[in-house]
């Protein structure tokens, strides 16, 4: 089988093309690099000893899409291709929404003219909003408080509709909690362009030196320490769960998941983890709280243990660990 992965070069679907590889399945990317780095290619190809296509193009190009479909026979598609940064969705919401709407809206029809019925896409938690309860289960009413989460929003909205009209389609929404860490052979990990927007890239860059310090966001929130409270989950057990998605799809039914391991950590959790499995100091200095962030955020990962049999099974350390690894073998990243 044949697996269209939109946006394979970035930090979650490269992890996933190494599981769908290993897996047996064919993959061709389709990604625009503007947020990847190409070498990421020959990194998934060393990992797996196996092969790849790639098309340097942009899921906004119908035409495009409808060729790799055909010219492939792909039977599935995974959509990661998106803009991820909440701020910059602030300050330029059109781009969120062309990125991520409309281009998840010319990939359906590309998908539609091809016969092909099978999407799994990367949703967030952000789709809760600010939690009524804890641990948040798939149920929690919905909402946005940014461009990027009204996005994500906007595509599960329409996939809903569509699948609705066409219930031959196999869909599959992913609500992913706090990826973090990396393959564990080091090579290939989060690269984010610029400063840093997400607390685990941010930390490891202080730990090489490339920064100086980290601000905490915040510690005075009505949490165990003061600091946020988030589900971080091991971008490889996440890469995992995709897999086990799509094989749902093929058997039976369409999706609707968390995937979260279910347990919140501090910023200060995180820190101190961090330095007992690095051995690295990591200096920081209390902020004041960056605007629109809430408190605590957890998953209910039950509906995902009980339908796809997946559960997150690499914990904080691992996560450190190899998050670390990633980054102290490539202080720079992929540059
Ligand atoms: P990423 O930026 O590392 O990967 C996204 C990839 O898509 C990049 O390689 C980028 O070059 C590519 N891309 C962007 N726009 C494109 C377009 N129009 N056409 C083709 N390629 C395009 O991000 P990631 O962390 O791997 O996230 C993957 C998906 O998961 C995104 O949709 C993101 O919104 C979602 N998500 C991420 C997180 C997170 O914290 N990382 C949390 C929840 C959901
Ligand atoms: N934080 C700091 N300093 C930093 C970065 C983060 O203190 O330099 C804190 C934040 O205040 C928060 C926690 O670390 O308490 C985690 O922040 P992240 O930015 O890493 O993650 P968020 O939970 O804010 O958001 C992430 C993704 C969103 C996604 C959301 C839910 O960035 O895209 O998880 O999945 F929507």
């Amino acid at each position: 089988m044949t697996i269209l992965v939109t946006g394979g070069a970035g930090y979650i679907g490269s992890h996933t093309c190494v599981e769908l590889l290993s897996a047996g399945f064919e993959v061709i990317i389709l990604d625009n690099f503007v947020n990847s780095h190409p070498e990421v290619i020959s990194r998934i190809e060393k990992i797996t000893g196996k092969g790849l296509a790639v098309i340097n193009g942009d899921v906004r190009d119908q035409a495009l899409v409808e060729e790799c479909l055909k010219k492939y026979s792909c039977t599935a598609v995974m959509h990661f291709a998106g803009l991820k940064a909440v701020g910059d969705s602030v300050k330029n919401p059109l781009a969120y929404y062309d990125n991520n709407f409309v281009g998840t809206h010319r990939l359906l029809l590309a998908m539609q003219n091809c016969g092909v019925e099978k999407i799994v896409f990367s949703s967030s938690a952000t789709v809760y909003g600010e939690p009524q309860y804890l641990p948040i289960t798939e149920d929690h009413p919905l909402t946005a408080t940014n461009p990027y989460g009204r996005s994500k929003l906007f595509i599960e909205e329409m996939l809903r509709d569509f699948h609705h009209a066409n219930p031959s389609w196999k869909i599959a929404l992913l609500r992913y909690f706090n990826p973090a860490g990396a393959h564990e052979s080091g090579l290939i990990g989060e690269d984010p362009m610029g400063l840093p927007n997400n607390l685990m890239p941010y930390i490891a860059q202080v730990a090489t030196g490339r920064r100086e310090y980290l601000s905490i966001w915040g510690n005075d929130y009505a949490t165990h320490d003061g600091t946020g409270v988030r589900d971080y989950i091991h971008v490889v057990d996440l890469a995992l769960g995709h897999l086990k998605a799509l094989q749902q799809l093929n058997s039976s039914k369409s999706l609707c998941l968390n995937l979260g391991a279910g347990i919140g950590y501090s910023v200060l959790d995180i820190v101190h983890t961090f330095e007992k499995t690095s051995g690295k100091k990591i200096p920081y200095q209390i902020d004041k709280r960056r605007f629109g962030d809430i408190a605590v955020c957890y998953a209910d990962p039950t509906l995902a243990r009980e339908s796809l049999d997946w559960v997150a099974r690499r914990d904080l350390v691992a996560i450190c660990k190899d998050h670390w690894r990633w980054q102290k073998q490539n202080p720079e990243g992929y540059a």
